[in-house]
């Protein structure tokens, strides 16, 4: 591989001298493409150890902030010489370059660097948000766009990302709803298997691939009224049934890392729970990576009231298991006072630094640790990575709503206005976590739509402001987008303009929701209405009675009652990502079909957070209102809801059996037809509901699902293999998993309100 440093022999050479003298021999001829055995790592782990010093050791165990207004250009020069662990937030090749050749040629031991970010949805390509990517219901798909970011990380100098971020929320008002799956632990099973091997590919250390971390581990989205930071209290049967299940099955996939969260659960710190971190980690999923704290979360010990003095914080992260400590710096301060003291050992600091040093060998660093510059040109916004966040925006978008085929627009259009505070904003359309991601690159939604309509009149005008708030620590990226302050005239006379267009045009789009600023970390509503004027330029641009359609640009489900009611169609494309304007055009010329489906349920009212479907205590029918006086218990869109240009008919559902014994399956058969002119894709989904247990059963449960595309006309047997051991829970009365023998009634449809109904029995139990 031709690497920056084989442009410079000199180094190349102290380089190879430095490995011969520290690393074993067998090391220097590791290929990329050849995977370290277990064995080979161990040995090179152990043999590295026994030449570290204390205070060597504590240094790979933390993790400093690149940005300049955290560790000063120097510092961060010094920290490399003096040996520490790790680094985030550089995302410049050739800095990363300087400081790992810093590391490699002038630390005492050598050891490279491993350089971590916050690839969420995208490094320099932005994909569209988590929650957009998991209404595609398409694992693969998930899978392929993670692998996609990876590669143009990966080739940027940075081998570690701080996602997937595997948190279930079922409160729309937490502004991190929109950096996960949603509310089904199922979904978020297989979306977080997904994107860890996304990530990861095939094993630590493939080419072109970066280590993954899995967050925040546990129950970061159950924050008390949906407030960021706040405590989370979950019962064991939430913890089993729901919120744990994502991260189990991302450590299964072998997630390299885990991040500790920020909030205590029942009680105690996330950052320093032994039964969270040892107990349930390491114990029983068996993982062997390592823990990285988030941010300054070591510290917040105290801030917590869990630790009494900053030593105490970091002795108490370190014995629960957390391996480094991001931002903060007590382990380097404290732990090596501990271990001369006996309040810390040793050989536990040695099993903290060994997954570190572990992953650094798997990655490879240690024989390649440059950046190749041509590589990083290459692969930086390359037409692939644009392609494969186009097709991702594509099959994210849900189509809630298509009155009288509204959509798709005619090609043949001669004018479109082009509406709303989002529809040229280029920051808005990127949406949040996308740090690295610039504006310049980015296709808005008015820009799509001039490119893909050369011959049409589009008039493109924001109508209303919407203001930002207080900056997040995005800031410096978000304050030029800051509107000015205007009067009330100015006001009158931009919203009546806009109007105006809408009036003159054959078509409008609206492009409404919220800035970007207003969901992600610290970024929690109380309200989810349309914010600023939005909702007063709909209702009048819809009040002319002409061809409207609404494209909702947001981070969470937003309370669009009205436009629900009278506005003929509405496309929810999320944050759609760098080549959102040109994904979005497709999509509303019908170049493209929806492909999504809501992978939360939407409220009709903030009144209803939380708000789920697989709930335990049925609803009268008859009754919806009766849980609230003033608001109905239902969602406005239920979970799993979306539509396509294509319409689908389900009958026919079959079980190869009665019966289903412990340990073995049932094939659960169902005929899905295109009954339209277009073809398109529908998301098949299977639910189930246990009628009696040990404990309460939710109503419904998704246990399974397929995405299915066909052409007009054709009728396909969909085929699902049910095995007796998914209908498996957490009993809280028998404080175990359990498989209980009973009635289960299953469903097949394209929502959680699917009415395709039959029974079954479970004839033998496993406890
Ligand atoms: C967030 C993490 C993130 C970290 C580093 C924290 O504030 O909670 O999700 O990975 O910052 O950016």
């Amino acid at each position: 591989m031709p690497t920056k440093l084989c442009q410079v022999p000199l180094l190349r050479l102290s380089f190879y001298l430095a490995l011969l003298f520290v690393v074993p021999i067998s090391v220097v001829g590791q290929q990329d493409d050849a995977r370290p055995t277990d064995a080979a790592t161990n040995r090179f782990v152990d043999q590295l150890l026994t030449r570290m010093t204390v205070a060597e050791k504590v240094e790979q165990l933390e993790q400093a902030p690149g940005q300049p207004n955290f560790t000063p250009p120097a510092k961060a020069e010094e920290l490399a010489r003096s040996g520490v662990g790790s680094f985030l937030f550089f995302t410049d090749p050739v800095r990363i370059n300087e400081l790992q050749r810093i590391a490699v040629t002038q630390s005492r031991l050598h050891i490279p660097l491993l350089f971590g970010y916050d690839v969420i949805h995208g490094f320099r390509t932005i994909a569209p948000i988590p929650l957009a990517m998991a209404s595609s219901w398409d694992p693969e798909l998930v899978m392929k766009t993670q692998a996609m970011a990876a590669r143009e990380t990966r080739a940027a100098g940075v081998e570690w990302t701080f996602a997937p971020m595997v948190d279930i929320a079922r409160d729309a008002r937490w502004g991190r709803i929109m950096e996960g799956a949603g509310e089904d632990p199922y979904l978020g099973e297989q979306i977080a298997r997904a994107q860890v091997k996304g990530f990861q590919g095939d094993y630590i250390g493939a080419p072109d691939h970066i280590l993954a971390s899995v967050k925040h581990f546990a129950g970061y989205g159950a924050a008390e009224g949906g407030r960021d930071y706040d405590s989370s209290d979950i019962s064991d049967e939430l913890l089993y049934n729901v919120y744990l299940r994502p991260f189990h099955a991302a450590a299964d996939a072998g997630a390299a890392t885990f991040m500790s969260a920020y909030m205590d659960l029942n009680g105690v710190p996330a950052t320093g729970n032994t039964w969270l971190l040892q107990d349930v980690l390491r114990k029983d999923w068996k993982f062997s990576g390592f823990v990285v704290s988030d941010w300054e979360a070591v510290k917040n010990l105290e801030t917590h009231g869990f630790a009494d003095s900053p030593q105490n914080a970091a002795v108490l992260a370190a014995s629960a298991g957390v391996n480094m400590e991001m931002s903060s710096s007590l382990y380097r301060e404290y732990l090596p006072g501990a271990i001369k003291s006996g309040a810390f050992s040793e050989a536990r600091l040695d099993n903290l630094v060994r997954p570190i040093l572990a992953m650094k060998y798997r990655l490879g660093l240690f024989t390649h640790p440059y950046v190749d510059m041509d590589k990083f040109h290459r692969e930086t916004l390359s037409t692939e990575q644009r392609d494969a966040v186009r097709i991702a925006a594509e099959q994210s978008a849900v189509l809630l709503k298509n009155d009288g085929h509204t959509l798709p627009l005619s090609k043949s259009l001669r004018s479109l206005a082009v509406l709303g505070p989002l529809a040229d904003s280029a920051l808005d359309t990127v949406g949040s976590w996308a740090i690295h991601g610039d504006r310049r690159d980015t296709v808005t939604i008015a820009k799509g739509l001039r490119e893909a309509l050369p011959n049409a009149r589009v008039d493109v005008a924001k109508g209303v402001e919407i203001s930002r708030g207080s900056p997040t620590i995005f800031d410096e990226q978000v304050v030029p987008d800051q509107p000015q302050l205007k009067d009330d005239e100015a006001r009158k006379v931009e919203f009546d303009h806009a109007v105006e267009l809408a009036r003159s045009a054959d078509a409008t789009v609206l492009v409404l929701g919220e800035a970007q600023t207003m969901s992600g970390e610290a970024a929690s509503r109380g309200s989810l209405k349309l914010p600023g004027e939005q909702e007063r330029l709909m209702e009048a641009v819809t009040a002319l009675g002409k061809p409207v359609v609404l494209v909702l640009m947001t981070g969470r489900p937003l309370d669009i009652t009205w436009a629900s009611a009278h506005v003929p169609a509405i496309l929810n494309i999320w944050y759609p990502g760098t080549e959102g304007g040109h994904a979005v055009a497709r999509l509303l010329l019908g170049d493209a079909n929806p492909g999504g489906h809501l992978p939360l349920s939407w409220p009709r009212d903030v009144g209803q957070e939380p708000l789920f479907y697989n709930y335990k205590i049925p609803h009268n029918p008859r009754n919806v209102a009766k849980r609230y006086w003033d608001l109905l218990s239902t969602p406005l869109y239920p979970f799993g809801y979306g539509l396509s240009y294509a319409s689908f008919s389900f009958s026919d559902l079959t079980l190869s059996s009665p019966d289903v014994a412990a340990g073995g399956s049932l094939q659960v058969n169902v005929k899905l037809q295109n009954t339209s002119a277009g073809a398109g894709a529908e998301v098949v989904q299977l639910y189930t509901h246990q009628r009696a247990g040990s404990a309460s059963r939710p109503i419904r449960e998704l246990k399974a699902f397929q995405k299915v595309s066909l052409v007009p006309g054709e009728i396909r047997k969909v085929t699902f293999v049910l095995p007796a051991d998914d209908l498996m829970y957490w009993s809280p009365a028998l404080h175990r998993n359990v498989l209980e023998p009973g009635t289960f009634d299953v469903w097949i449809g394209s929502d959680s309100n699917a009415t395709l109904h039959s029974t079954f029995n479970v004839i033998e139990s496993r406890n």
